[in-house]
């Protein structure tokens, strides 16, 4: 059998699915996306996420965790707070890209999906996920989850690697996880627990290098804070993820935060002219 409604991810979607900024736009109903990234032994992963976070549709960057100060060094416009508990009100939450795997983090993420907002959650995040009062927690919640593995995460949390059909594979996982998985890695798969599948088709092997992924995350989390389904929110992010590094590649061997600075203008070539 043939994976079901599996669809390539295209450029009108992604305009489609783009919120419109009227002129009576304001910050907060433009949404508000929260961070729960990074540490104090990985704070560019923080840097990196609420860059991705600072190139989509939200009027508001909220960052919680240890990493603040370089965040606010190179982010001035986030609001900045040290837990999730006291970051304030937020549409939507990013957890796990570098926030280690310790109780501090675990503390942190059952704060994030004690939430009743969508959640993505990412490396360290998946990680802890494969403790079991953790899944418990995930089967609990009523709003969306996207988990963001690449293979290795996935077969942490599957107990196989994606295999060859990676479709298939990440629909398994959706099933069973009742979240939305958007696989990483050439063609990357968005799949949604009810059996639809897009693949994108942007990708490039530039993407290759480290904190890439935190960028996605954070990108991935101001479209679900806008308010887009979380299908639509992981296909346009991996899409538009892609169109950047495609970008920044065309000026030399590519970092994860050149890939956060080319979303911008990838962005403004999207919607030059709707
Ligand atoms: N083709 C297309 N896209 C690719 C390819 C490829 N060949 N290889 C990687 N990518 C994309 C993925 O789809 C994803 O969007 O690059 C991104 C990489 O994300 P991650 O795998 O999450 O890597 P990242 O977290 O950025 O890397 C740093 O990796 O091993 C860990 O602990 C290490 O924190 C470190 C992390
Ligand atoms: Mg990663």
């Amino acid at each position: 059998r043939g994976t079901p409604a599996l669809r390539v991810t295209e450029r009108s979607d992604v305009v489609d699915w783009w919120p419109e900024l009227g002129p009576a736009a304001e910050k907060y109903t433009r949404g508000v996306v929260g961070l729960a990234t990074g540490s104090a032994a990985y704070p560019g992963a923080a840097v990196l996420s609420v860059g991705g976070a600072l190139a989509g549709p939200t009027g508001l960057v909220r960052y919680a965790g240890s990493a603040r100060a370089d965040v606010l060094l190179q982010h001035p416009s986030v609001i900045a707070s040290g837990r999730v508990a006291d970051a304030g009100r937020v549409q939507a939450w990013v957890c796990g890209s570098g926030l280690g795997t310790g109780e501090e983090a675990a503390a942190e993420l059952r704060a994030v999906l004690a939430a009743p907002v969508p959640v993505v959650l990412d490396a360290d995040a998946l990680t802890l996920l494969v403790d079991g009062s953790m899944a418990d927690r995930l089967r609990q919640r009523d709003a969306p989850i996207v988990v963001t593995p690449h293979d290795r995460e996935f077969a942490r949390l599957c107990g196989e690697e994606p295999g060859a059909d990676r479709a298939a594979a990440a629909l398994r996982l959706a099933a069973w996880m009742n979240a939305v998985v958007l696989l990483k890695g050439d063609r990357t798969i968005v799949a949604t627990p009810d059996g639809r599948a897009y693949v994108n088709p942007t990708g490039t092997p530039a993407l290759a290098t480290g904190g890439t992924g935190d960028v996605l995350a954070g990108l991935l989390g101001s479209l679900l804070a806008a308010g887009l389904a979380p299908e639509r929110a992981a296909a346009a992010a991996a899409y538009l993820h892609g169109l950047a590094g495609r970008e920044a590649a065309r000026s030399g061997p590519v970092t994860a935060p050149d890939v956060a600075a080319a979303l911008r203008p990838v962005v403004a070539g999207l919607l030059h002219g709707r």
